[in-house]
């Protein structure tokens, strides 16, 4: 789109000066992208892998008023990158469908909070855990909720297709009406806010943000000790086996020069030892 209006703009200035600045204008002309080499023949040449992230989950991973996409995983994975010597760019890409499109190769690897679990194993590879998370709870301040438990008759609202879901189907089954799911996680905690939903279940990091920078007073915290802890890992393609190792090598690099923990600290503030506070730092 931006290429197009460029070239209208263009297209105008040189109708404007027809005949005086044509050549100048010609000169300005876009090259046309050169033509792909054909797979396996490219050089090591510029090898861009471009990255799915659903940037809308904060602050792992968001858009900044730039519209830049920041963020601790997008941190994460630079750093990774700049150790493995490899070129990567990043790509917003909606949850729903995120998967898909590492399956399809539209996108090389993606890092989006993603828990690794075994169902998801059987479809993507993943690389070692980069990042400790548990569910949490997130109600209006006046909730009597004090416990997972608690929600069973409620209206809780869920990022679709996420681990907050797969948990809260657990506990009011799987066709439960109550469930309210929705595109992003802040799209539910909006809706928290409105009075559609009585509770929203999300990864602790992302919600303790969001009450901190959003709600204001209007929401509180509650963990739950029946929730079991999860890991991030950052996906590849089934099989895609030298991407893996080749990240895999950069995460073990960051971790061991202490990047990885400068990183940490940015985001979070404490060592990385800790990587469970940010929920504990919440629940209180
Ligand atoms: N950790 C959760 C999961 O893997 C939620 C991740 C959602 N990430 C995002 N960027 N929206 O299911």
């Amino acid at each position: 789109m931006t290429l197009t209006t460029a070239r209208r703009v263009l297209l105008t200035g040189c109708a404007a000066l027809l005949g005086l600045a044509l050549v100048a204008c010609n000169k300005k002309e876009p090259a046309a992208p050169a033509a792909p080499a054909a797979s396996g023949a490219a050089t090591s040449a510029a090898r861009i892998y471009v990255v799915g992230t659903d940037a809308a989950y904060a602050p792992f991973e968001s858009q900044d008023e730039k519209g830049q996409i920041v963020g601790f995983d997008i941190d994460v994975v630079s750093a990774i990158a700049k150790k493995a010597g490899i070129e990567v760019k990043f790509v917003n890409t909606p949850w729903e469908g995120i998967f898909n499109a590492l399956a399809q190769g539209d996108r090389d690897l993606l890092v989006s909070s993603i828990t690794i679990t075994d169902q998801r194993r059987q479809t993507m590879d993943f690389t070692a855990p980069y990042f400790d998370a548990r569910q949490l709870i997130a109600v209006r301040a006046d909730s009597k909720v004090s416990r997972f438990d608690d929600l069973k008759p409620l209206k809780v609202g869920v990022q679709n297709s996420t681990t907050g879901d797969e948990v809260v189907k657990k506990l009011q089954g799987n066709n439960s009406p109550n469930i309210k799911r929705f595109e992003s996680t802040p799209l539910a905690l909006k809706e928290l806010e409105a009075g559609g939903v009585d509770a929203v279940v999300a990864d602790n990091g992302v919600v303790v943000n969001y009450v901190k920078n959003n709600a204001g007073g209007k929401f509180k915290t509650v963990s739950d000790p029946g929730f079991v802890p999860e890991q991030y890992g950052i996906a590849v393609k089934k099989g895609n086996k030298d991407l893996l190792a080749t990240l895999d090598k950069g995460l073990a690099d960051i971790k061991a020069d202490g990047t990885y923990d400068a990183i940490y600290a940015k985001y979070f503030g404490t060592a990385s030892g800790a990587a469970s506070s940010p929920a504990s730092a919440a629940s209180k």
